[in-house]
């Protein structure tokens, strides 16, 4: 089926009590693999890219790559840009197809993050495209983006925030962080509630690589409904295509390895979707 946008499967995911994954994609055998669980799962699922990834191969090629993998899929996917940090970045994202864009104005005083957050919602909406704002920082090191102390999101700030900006969905600071934990991260779940309680928007959860399968659960049951996951996507790549060249040392054929690297992101996001419960959704 065509791209959808992520409206639809983050309003059901949030009146289902679940969450849809986000994935980050660097490649086609990555894309093949999260795809592939989705189907294996009867999962709906967003694909994303960051802006280090598009500046790498582009936006056009990564949403015609995307698309195409949707196109013969029997469950919903959507294509978004994750942490898009400019204005001409999102133009750019729409104009190729991206049925869902991030625009991450999270690092600026809160009225220049409702300005720019505004200005790109107001234009993705007029194309049904939904947009995703960011209040609070997510902590650790994510492309170029690194950040010293994650900032928790205060309540306040995500009502105006989300009264003022036109956004769909809020990522919101909890105290995750980008990257593998160096140290066991300082999730404050009461603030989940908490924010539930105050916002209608379908709030998101970043920095998820290496949370426990626990904390992933009770963050989705205190109201979050879309979680991200980057950094151990790459790792198990990586680890099969470096295992293949382990043992056997003179292959030079990249489907050799690339299927094996797909095999273990397949794996790797089957596992993680069914701790999402997005499961059999689709
Ligand atoms: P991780 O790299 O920690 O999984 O974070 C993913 C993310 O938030 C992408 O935006
Ligand atoms: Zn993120």
């Amino acid at each position: 089926m065509p791209l959808t946008t992520t409206r639809k499967m983050l309003l059901d995911a949030q009146a289902g009590h679940y969450a849809v994954g986000a994935f980050n994609v660097e490649n086609m055998e990555m894309a093949q693999a999260i795809i592939g669980a989705a189907e294996e799962l009867r999962a709906p699922v967003i694909l994303q890219t960051t802006p280090s990834t598009v500046r790498y191969a582009g936006t056009g090629l990564y949403c015609a790559m995307v698309a195409e993998l949707a196109r013969e899929a029997s469950v919903p996917v959507a294509m978004h840009l994750d942490h898009g940090d400019s204005f001409e970045l999102c133009v750019r994202a729409l104009r190729d197809g991206y049925t869902s864009i991030m625009i991450d104005g999270s690092k600026l005083p809160l009225q220049e993050n409702i300005a720019l957050t505004k200005r790109v919602a107001d234009m993705c909406n007029a194309a049904g495209v939904p947009v995703e704002g960011e209040i609070g920082r997510v902590g650790g090191k994510e492309d170029d983006l690194e950040v010293e102390n994650a900032g928790y999101t205060i309540p306040e700030e995500a009502v105006r925030f989300e009264k003022e900006s036109g956004l769909f969905s809020m990522a919101v600071g909890v105290g995750t962080a980008h990257g593998f934990y160096k140290e066991k991260p300082q999730l404050n779940k009461d603030l989940i509630v908490t924010l539930r309680g105050m916002l209608a928007s379908p709030m998101v959860l970043h920095g998820a690589s290496g949370l426990s399968d626990d904390d992933v659960r009770d963050c989705i049951a205190r109201g979050i409904c879309k979680v991200n996951f980057a950094t151990e996507l790459r790792a198990a790549y990586t680890e099969g295509v470096k295992e293949v060249l382990r043992e056997t040392p003179n292959v030079f054929d990249p489907k050799a390895y690339g299927r094996e690297a797909r095999r273990r992101v397949t794996e790797l996001v089957k596992s993680r979707m069914l701790v999402c419960g997005c499961d059999g959704k689709a």
